[in-house]
């Protein structure tokens, strides 16, 4: 309470101290640095100068916003660099044209009176003497530095889509899409074999993107541990890229080396997470923090394989959210 009472009186008395009328506001004011003579055309280069940064910056976030420019690299390290240098070039322009200097002989004593750090503040404040637009180089110079700050946090959108997710779980995989090889080639089931390895893609569709390459193998039977109607005469599919950081699935651990690899199973090169077919995709070894996306498969009446739907998991490398729901086609 008493704490409120001091702010309170404090308040009153800082109220009453502005309200009072400075008995020293007539007299000659006393300067610690001499008044400089304006500068105009240097404020001009200064504006120009800010108003070419803007530019640059500007630039920078369009150039970003276009990915398939060509060379777009390249552009936008000439955007932000030039906005730097000229950003550059404006201080130097300030501090040789536009600000008062005075150099002392002596070094600088430590402060160590108020009264000091008073005066610093007041030669601060009149070293800007030059300036006959100080609200408008100041808007000026803001202006650049805001704009060249968020062409420096641009890039931070490419982090990925922060609300509209479901991008990330679209694949081109949909009931009834047929699975052809590298030459687009329909695959059959009778061709699937054992202990061997198939890449296969969607029919028709991009195979550049991230949903569309598949693995497909055949376990026996008798092996399969888990959804048995995905799977017909054994033959399973999955996501080809890895869960943990997006690498291509492209190893089949086959032979085994019993009795610590008791089945033959899919492994990513990169940092060897290991997927068991046989059950749903599990982990079984490595960084990867979850199974790899299955795709049921079903056999159509000439014997060509098809998809029966879509991954049971969204695909990629993990992502936050990523548990939630099922990818899309
Ligand atoms: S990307 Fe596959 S294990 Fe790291």
């Amino acid at each position: 309470m008493s704490k409120l009472k001091d702010a309170l009186i404090a308040g009153l008395v800082l109220l009453a101290g502005k309200r009072r009328k400075d008995p020293y506001a007539n007299l000659p004011e006393q300067r610690i640095v001499e008044e400089g003579a304006p500068d105009r055309r240097a404020e001009n280069v200064v504006l120009v100068l800010f108003a070419v940064v803007v530019i640059c910056a500007v630039a920078f976030i369009v150039v970003y916003s276009f990915e398939s420019l060509a060379h777009q690299t390249q552009y936008l390290g000439l955007a932000i660099g030039l906005a730097f240098v000229v950003l550059a070039a404006a201080c130097i322009v300030i501090a040789t044209r536009l600000i008062v200097t005075e150099e002392l002989e002596e070094p600088y004593p430590d402060l160590e009176h108020p009264d000091e750090s008073d005066a610093v503040a007041e030669i601060v404040e009149e070293s800007g003497s030059r300036f006959t637009r100080k609200r408008l180089v100041r808007m000026a110079g803001l202006g650049a530095v805001g704009t060249l700050g968020a062409a420096l946090i641009t890039p931070a959108l490419s982090l990925g889509p922060a609300f509209n997710t479901d991008k990330l779980k679209w694949t081109p995989w949909r009931r009834g899409r047929r699975l052809v090889d590298d030459a687009g080639k329909p695959l059959l089931a009778s061709e699937i074999e054992e202990e061997s390895f198939y890449s296969a893609y969607p029919e028709g569709a991009d195979r550049e993107l991230m949903g569309s390459p598949i693995i497909v193998v055949r376990v026996p039977l008798d092996e399969l541990k888990t959804r048995h109607d995905w799977a017909p005469h054994g033959i399973v599919a999955f996501s080809k890229i890895c869960t943990h950081a997006g690498c291509a699935v492209t190893l089949y651990r086959k032979p085994t080396f019993a009795p610590t690899q008791p089945r033959p199973a899919l492994v990513c090169p990169c940092h060897y997470s290991t997927f068991d077919p046989a059950e749903g995709g599990k982990v079984i070894f490595g960084p990867a923090g979850r199974n790899l996306p299955q795709l049921p498969l079903t056999v159509d009446g000439k014997g060509y394989l098809r998809a029966a739907g879509t991954f049971n998991e969204p695909i990629g490398p993990s992502w936050w959210g990523v548990r939630r729901g099922r990818s899309v086609s």
